[in-house]
């Protein structure tokens, strides 16, 4: 079997700050990279920015830079942002260096060369904004269906790529590759809104700006800047290029993920380009969900933004992540809200988790000094019950965590930590250690223990600091016990001591104090 894995984020336009919407899509796909790394792949993970077009032509004009001047800020601050936030990406790719921009120029060549591209004239309702014709019909009430603005009606000269030849390969595709697109009510909406009523040829060049990939063969195009940045997922290993070593070695990707509003670039041009390029399609294509605010899309002019450094400077980046993986479902869009910000910290991180690791080791150093007692078996009742419950739950986290479900699939975890917390109030260790019944004591003080480690292996992708901590206090320092192999351990913990004063991980915020602190940010913002 393949023990590498190759996972990508959309390449961002570098338009401004990221707020904690943009910022999901990386932190879900460096969490996934870690869980492939902890179980023992060789992982490649690329992120970058997507630096060509009309609109970003006119953003720099704006400032008074060029636009390559422009861009390069603008991936500094994104490198800036993914540094603060730990992300663990291997390549930063920008779509205005050579290694991409020659590839695109020689792909764009063959697909002329082949004939799947053809000149045209084109004449639609071109949005700038979104770099996007569209069709009459397409149109809401005469406007941008995607952003609701203007938009004028343009002919030019163009370059089409033949998509309705593709159409029935890629219909076949998603039929016999259940897993290339999760979750699935998305291939079903590619195929009833867009396939069905029938693929139209796409317009991959533009003529009206010049901040673009030149075609080789006609400099006055410029390729389409869809086409320029879907390739960045080829070209940043090396495709075509003179080294072609890490392609060899990573493609076909195992894992792109991209939010909801590009899932048809991605869904439907892409895999035509790989079948044009005759490449294997990417094993699975994820569509997340969006972080919304209570009264909609964050935007400055609803003074609702939020951005990922506040929470990170005042909460701390695990809490940060838990939050944002936590509140986005596969199935519809995740709120922010500063309440249940607030409430997820207050309960979930403190009073569940925190105060479970507190209690534990608290007990650990009255009872037994701080050494942990060895396995001893289920004396308690309730011992073999929570052994298996927290065998379930375990691979309960697993089949959610791998098919993509990852709010749900960290709900399996916390309600490990809550079940485990019950069974402190279920065996009463205190009961215990005043009738002297020492077996009971010992085993649940073990269970409690090898849950708290377990625990801990399994946020390491998302709270990494987090279980480091906990692995810390109690006092687990062995390679071998922080594995995800070893989360199939039950009874090899040995001569482990806790610390003799327990740390809080996560200490309780003042809710109205915090709550407030939010809001006047977003105000602010
Ligand atoms: N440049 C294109 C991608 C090209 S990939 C070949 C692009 N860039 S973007 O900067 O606009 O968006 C980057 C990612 O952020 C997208 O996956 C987008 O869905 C995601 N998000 C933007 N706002 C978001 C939320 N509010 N919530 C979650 N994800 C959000 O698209």
């Amino acid at each position: 079997m393949k023990n590498t894995f190759y996972i990508t984020t959309p390449i961002y336009y570098p338009s401004g700050r990221f707020h904690i919407g943009t910022a999901y899509t990386t932190v879900l796909a460096d969490s996934m990279k870690r869980y492939h790394k902890l179980k023992g792949k060789e992982t490649y993970m690329l992120t970058g920015t997507d630096e060509h077009g009309q609109k970003i032509q006119e953003k720099a004009q704006e400032q008074g830079k060029t636009p390559k001047e422009y861009v390069d800020e603008m991936a500094r601050l994104a490198k800036e942002l993914w540094k603060k936030m730990d992300i663990q990406y291997d390549d930063f790719i920008q779509t205005t260096e050579e290694r991409h921009e020659k590839i695109v120029q020689k792909i764009f060549d063959k697909f002329m060369e082949q004939g799947d591209i053809y000149k045209g004239e084109y004449e639609g309702w071109y949005c700038v904004p979104c770099e996007t014709y569209f069709t009459q019909t397409q149109l809401v009430n005469g406007k941008c269906p995607d952003c609701g603005r203007e938009v004028k009606l343009m002919k030019e000269e163009a370059y089409f790529f033949n998509m309705k030849k593709y159409a029935d390969r890629l219909l076949e595709y998603y039929e016999k590759n259940p897993e290339f697109i999760k979750p699935e009510y998305r291939k079903t909406e590619m195929i009833n809104n867009f396939i069905k009523p029938g693929l139209e040829d796409l317009c991959v060049t533009r003529t009206n700006f010049d901040w673009g990939i030149k075609v080789l063969k006609d400099p006055k195009h410029v390729i389409y800047v869809w086409v320029d940045a879907l390739t960045n997922y080829l070209t940043a290993l090396g495709y075509m290029s003179d080294d072609d070593t890490l392609f060899k070695k990573y493609w076909p990707a195992d894992l792109q993920i991209v939010g909801k509003d590009i899932a048809r670039f991605h869904l439907i041009y892409w895999p035509i380009f790989l079948m044009a390029l005759d490449l294997p399609l990417p094993k699975t294509i994820l569509v997340h969900n969006w972080i919304m605010m209570k009264d909609g899309k964050m935007s400055k002019s609803k003074g609702n933004v939020i951005y990922p450094e506040t929470l990170i400077d005042r909460y701390g980046l695990d809490a940060t992540k838990y939050y944002l993986l936590r509140e986005v479902p596969a199935n519809q869009d995740g709120i922010f809200s500063p309440e249940a910000f607030i409430e997820r910290y207050n309960f979930d991180l403190c009073n569940d988790l925190s105060n479970l690791l507190n209690r534990t080791v608290s007990m650990v150093n009255k009872y037994f000094d701080g050494k942990v007692p060895e396995y001893v078996g289920t004396p308690n009742d309730v011992d073999k019950e929570i052994e298996e419950f927290t065998k379930n739950q375990i691979s309960e986290f697993e089949n959610k965590w791998n098919n993509y479900e990852i709010a749900l699939s960290i709900q399996e975890i916390w309600n490990l930590v809550s079940r485990t917390n019950k069974y402190i109030d279920e065996t009463m260790p205190w009961t215990l250690a005043k009738e002297n019944q020492n077996q009971k004591l010992k085993s649940c003080i073990y269970h409690l223990i090898e849950n708290l480690r377990r625990i801990a292996i399994l946020i390491k992708p998302f709270m990494d600091q987090t279980a480091e901590n906990i692995l810390r206090q109690i006092g687990v320092d062995q390679e071998v016990l922080e594995t995800w192999e070893s989360l199939k351990e039950y009874t090899k913990l040995k001569n482990l001591t806790v610390i003799s004063k327990g740390e809080p991980i996560f200490m309780r915020l003042n809710p109205e104090e915090e709550i407030e602190f939010l809001k006047e940010s977003m105000r602010n913002n």
